[in-house]
């Protein structure tokens, strides 16, 4: 499996998405705040992935504390949660994996006598249980998802919503992996993903390390895809649902999902259950990031916009629930109307005894 991120004895170790395809080299995050680095520079990135290594630097913070009593180590990690909250706004991931370990910590320091220590293994041991939760919530958004795929032709995909946005398997490579195990024959067509190039260099890596034919477009070649007949589904991963069905991703995925609707094409969305959030009403109340104006103004390190251009480098839009035929996630195939489906399946995720 591509080791996108893994905890160590020694920090958690990243592969560094920045150089891929050409080199594959690790990064070791010997502290939160090198994690912290290591999710704001894109070394690693996808909203599952940042989820998880946003709690491996929590449990690393908490490890590596030099807190000699619960009440210090308190003090400590209100900083090492708001250093690693402060990376990247839009992946929700990000603050449910840093809240699940900060509510562990907090619930743990109720405890009578309970050890600096004690706290330091619970912390790891949970971060590690969800670097594996995540690879299961993939593997079963597969085999959900992958009947939804055709027998046979072309997958649309923008941005990498695979392996190396997750822990292993990835979302909506994920669906397209399960498809392909159980004996689709499928063509992936790889939006190039500009400006930081997702498409062109992660999604194409990940899928022919697999073996699964792709064929990379640039940005503006879909629609005359779509209408030559070779794409016959869309499936993009998420960073944020809203709980109307709304969906953040990458910044394209909006023109996509407009180009599917007109040429009769559905359009899926994979996304696990940390991506969904049900404190957000609509799409609109999602924070966009805007990064660095050099990530457009410069190609492979070599300016190519006129220095006194304007530049806007939104990195993420917000399709409308109303473009997207399902959504994918670990508990189910949800289906509009979003608002009931999601709470519906909010309710299960709950208390799922009680939904049956
Ligand atoms: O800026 P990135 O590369 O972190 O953006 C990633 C995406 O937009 C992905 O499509 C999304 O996180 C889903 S990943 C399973």
């Amino acid at each position: 499996m591509i080791p996108t991120l893994e905890w160590t004895d020694a920090g958690v170790r990243f592969l560094d998405q920045t150089k891929l395809p050409l080199e594959e080299t690790y990064v070791l995050a010997e502290d939160y705040r090198a994690v912290a680095e290591v999710i704001r520079t894109m070394i690693v990135r996808g909203a599952p992935a940042i989820g998880v290594s946003a709690a491996m630097g929590v449990a690393l913070g908490v490890l590596r504390s030099p807190a000699t009593d619960v009440e210090q180590l308190h003090h400590e990690l209100h900083i090492i949660c708001e250093t690693l909250a402060a990376t990247r706004p839009t992946a929700v991931n990000l603050f449910w994996g840093i809240e699940r370990i900060r509510h562990l910590v907090r619930k743990l320091s109720c405890g009578s006598g309970v050890t600096v220590a004690q706290i330091q293994r619970e912390a790891v041991a949970e971060a590690r249980r969800m670097y594996d939760e995540d690879i299961a919530a993939c593997r079963t958004m597969g085999a959900m998802g992958a009947s939804l795929l055709p027998q046979f032709g072309g997958v649309l995909t923008h941005c990498n919503a695979g392996a190396l946005a997750t822990c292993g398997y990835g979302t909506a490579l994920g669906v397209i992996r399960a498809a392909v195990e159980r004996g689709h024959t499928l063509h992936v067509y790889a939006d190039e993903t500009r400006p930081f190039l997702q498409g062109a260099r992660l999604t194409a890596w990940e899928l022919l390390h697999d073996n699964i034919p792709t064929t990379v477009l640039c940005d503006n070649m879909a629609a005359s895809q779509m209408r030559a007949g070779k794409i016959q589904a869309v499936i993009v991963g998420a960073d944020r649902i809203a709980a109307n069905g709304d969906v953040a991703n990458k910044i394209g995925t909006y023109g996509v999902a407009v180009l599917a609707k007109e040429h009769g094409i559905p359009f899926y969305v994979a996304a696990p259950w940390s991506t969904i959030d049900m404190a957000t009403a609509t799409g609109e109340q999602i924070p966009i990031e805007e990064r660095a104006a050099k990530e457009v103004t410069h190609f492979n390190g070599k300016q190519i916009t006129p220095s006194n251009a304007e530049i806007c480098n939104p990195a993420f839009d917000v399709t409308p629930a109303k473009y997207v035929t399902a959504i994918i996630t670990e508990l189910g195939v949800l289906r509009a109307p979003y608002a009931e489906s999601l709470r519906t399946a909010a309710e299960q995720a709950m208390h799922p005894a009680a939904v049956g």
